[in-house]
């Protein structure tokens, strides 16, 4: 028998399982069982597993609370297309719009303390990824994702793109502020 032609034996299934067969599901199985382990071992040590909760919405319901959010916290508008730069409230919720092909608004923070940041895309599924920390989480229409963050540095981060979505992906490019 081999991979390519058909089992000599038709009725391959009531052969006994060979030796060589029960040593790659026994790997198999116990490579399985660590992965499982370390999966809920990295959820709650790992840096990079967030436990973010995420709920359903719609793009309005998001942009509606997006936008009272930029109207009652924007300090100042930066670059040509006057992008505001909204103060998140300490200890406070945030929002940040994914869309074809931004992120809006440009969100600024202060070290030390920790913010829930809502996430929403209001159209394709796009990528949040946060450098240089390297935070990625998926930002999907129809879902909320909230987020806990406690920056420690101050500094201007950046926010990539990092999922395709389509001819002006790769200038998908946002701003986090530190201070
Ligand atoms: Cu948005 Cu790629």
């Amino acid at each position: 028998m081999s991979a390519i032609l058909p089992p000599s034996e038709r009725l391959w299934w009531k052969q006994p399982i060979d030796k060589v067969e029960w040593a790659w599901i026994a790997i198999a199985f116990v490579w399985g069982m660590v992965m499982f382990v370390m999966m809920i071992y990295w959820h709650i040590y790992g840096k990079q597993n967030l436990s973010n909760e995420a709920y359903k919405t719609t793009p309005e319901m998001f942009a509606a609370k997006a936008e009272k959010f930029i109207a009652e916290n924007t300090i100042r508008t930066e670059t040509e297309q006057q992008i505001p730069v909204v103060k998140v409230p300490a200890n406070g919720e945030g929002y940040l719009i994914a869309r074809l092909w931004a992120w809006y608004p440009i969100l600024e923070l202060e070290k030390g303390k920790t913010y829930k940041i809502h996430l929403s895309s209001m159209d394709y599924n796009h990528g949040f990824s946060l450098q240089p920390v390297n935070i990625n989480i998926q930002v999907i229409p129809g879902y909320e994702h909230v987020v806990k963050m406690t920056p420690t540095k101050e500094g201007t981060y950046a926010i990539v793109c990092n999922e395709y979505c389509g001819i002006g992906h790769h200038s998908m490019l946002g701003r986090i502020y530190v201070k």
